[in-house]
């Protein structure tokens, strides 16, 4: 299994200019990243390090026009006076003018550094931003860092160009304060791990991770203390989990659901609660999808892969936060006992639903989970993901996910996340008119409403099954897979939303 970036701090006399141990050809090329500031200026340790090689960059720098400008970078290589194959100077000045410099967004310069390799697998990193850094901002380069260099290659049997071959497993970084930045790195490492195994359950093929699989996956999480219990059939059978059952009832895997638990809070607190959609494959069932980007439906399980990546990062960094993780995990296919259009479902909220588009299966997932958490676990909020529709691509594009909600305070949070990590969601409205669009002549609801408003009708739909409980849902059809890379991002499967739910726990529901 691909897995994080290996980060070692060290202090900045412990990088030498001649560069790492002698390479042999056998090894990778070296790399030395330095960051500059306004018209390449250096701290001086940085200037220290880098001055056997100082004409020759400022040479450099002319001729590429370099001034530091954050972003740009200035590549040489095999530098005269250096023993590193490769020195990258980086670009960090601060953004915004003099009066108003904006805050360097140091994972995203982690992300950057981590492209401009060109190949190079021994690597090391001079910290030494410009303008006053501490331990945080370090650590938070060290996860831009891990995220960019994520890769899932674990299927290809023969590696293609160079850069696929040669990626850094672990990168060095010189800072003021090795230890300061190792304890604020240790959280984000929890962190860059959930968002690995995120992006990997939504990249895996669906032959491999499909219900059972990725139930097994998640019960991997007890290693951290997380409590996993699984729900088969016959368990949900039992609870009435009719809408759920019904989607899966066409595919030779069965459905599962899996719970995780998550007690760090000091005392009994009502746990926070995260319910994930996870069709381990879409189809769209009898009411079947067109075969050109079908495979795509392997990722139609995000949302669960995200809640599974969350309880990892909150467990691995042991939050003091009651958390409940729920996923419903079905595979969506069209065989002689599938779900047709027509049938009548009963939920466990006892609620019926006649299935008007077998393709409209994400919300019938999540009705039973939503009302089974809700029910047992009485959260403080609920929050679900979901790949959900389609329409949401067509309102909001790949930038932002939808947001529906019954609580403003709740909603108001989640944007505040949102913003500070750059997992962006914007509000879209609620209201009767839209909830009347799925009332059925059959039933007391039907699972579509009609081509208008599609998303808004999918989140009208789950919250029939929400109580009084503040709830929240993410619709991440856009966010979550196949969204355009960036530079913390470069996989198929995002890992879109561990990042924003665990700054949500962390800034608002810890201690
Ligand atoms: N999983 C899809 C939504 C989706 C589409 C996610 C593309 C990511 C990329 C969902 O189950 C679905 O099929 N939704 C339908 C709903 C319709 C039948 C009411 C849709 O969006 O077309
Ligand atoms: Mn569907
Ligand atoms: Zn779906």
């Amino acid at each position: 299994m691909p897995d994080s970036l290996t980060v070692e701090f060290v202090s900045f006399a412990d990088i030498a200019a001649s560069g790492p141990a002698a390479s042999d050809a056998e090894e990778g090329a070296s790399a030395l990243i330095v960051l500059a500031g306004e018209t390449m200026a250096f701290g001086a340790q940085t200037q220290r390090l880098v001055a056997p090689a100082m004409a020759a960059l400022e040479r450099a720098a002319r001729a590429a026009k370099f001034k530091g400008k954050a972003g740009s970078s200035l590549d040489l290589l095999a530098p005269n006076g250096l023993g590193w194959d490769r020195l990258i100077v980086l670009g960090a000045a601060p953004k915004g003018d003099e009066s108003a410099p904006q805050p360097t967004d140091f994972v995203g310069l982690g992300g950057q550094a981590m492209g401009k390799l060109g190949g190079a697998t021994r690597v090391a990193i001079l910290f030494e931003p410009p303008g006053a850094a501490d331990s945080a901002a370090a650590a938070d380069f060290a996860l831009g860092a891990a995220l960019r260099a994520y890769k899932f290659d674990l299927y290809r049997t023969k590696k293609k160009d160079d850069s696929d071959k040669d990626a850094p497993v672990a990168v060095t970084i010189a800072v003021a304060d090795p230890a300061a930045a190792r304890a604020a790195h240790a959280p984000r490492a929890a962190l860059a791990d959930g968002v690995v195994l995120a992006r990997n359950l939504v990249n895996e093929p669906p032959n491999v991770v499909y219900p059972e699989e990725f139930a097994n996956r998640a019960k991997e999480l007890e290693k951290l203390g997380v409590s996993v219990e699984i729900l088969d059939r016959q368990a949900m059978t039992a609870l009435g989990m009719g809408a759920l059952l019904g989607v899966g009832q066409g595919s030779a895997r069965e459905s599962r659901v899996v719970i995780m638990r998550w007690n760090g809070a000091a005392g009994p607190d009502q746990p926070v609660a995260f319910v994930g959609k996870g069709v381990c494959f879409d189809s769209g069932g009898i009411s079947i999808k067109p075969a050109a980007s079908m495979e795509d439906m392997k990722g139609d399980m995000a949302g669960a892969a995200c809640v599974v990546g969350l309880m990892h990062a909150l467990a691995a960094r042991k939050a003091r936060v009651n958390a409940i993780g729920a996923i419903g995990l079905v595979e969506n296919m069209p065989d002689g006992g599938a779900q047709r259009p027509g049938d009548i479902v009963r939920s466990m909220s006892g609620q019926t639903i006649e299935i008007i588009n077998t393709d409209a299966e994400g919300r019938l997932v999540l009705a039973d989970v939503l009302w089974y958490v809700q029910d047992k676990y009485k959260p403080q909020f609920m929050v679900d993901l979901a790949t959900l529709t389609g329409a949401i691509m067509v309102a909001l594009g790949q930038e932002y996910a939808g947001l529906f909600s019954n609580n403003d305070e709740l909603s108001e949070r989640l944007r505040k996340s949102g913003e500070a990590t750059g997992e962006k969601v914007w509000r879209m409205p609620l209201a009767p008119a839209y909830d009347k669009m799925i009332d059925s002549k059959f039933a007391d609801m039907k699972n579509t409403g009609g081509r208008y408003g599609g998303s808004i009708t999918a989140a009208q739909f789950l919250q029939r099954y929400v109580e009084k409980t503040p709830w929240a849902h993410l619709d991440i059809a856009g966010t979550g897979m196949g969204s355009p890379s960036s530079d913390i991002n470069q996989s198929w499967g995002s890992g879109w939303g561990v990042r924003l739910l665990d700054r949500l726990v962390k800034d608002f529901y810890e201690g």
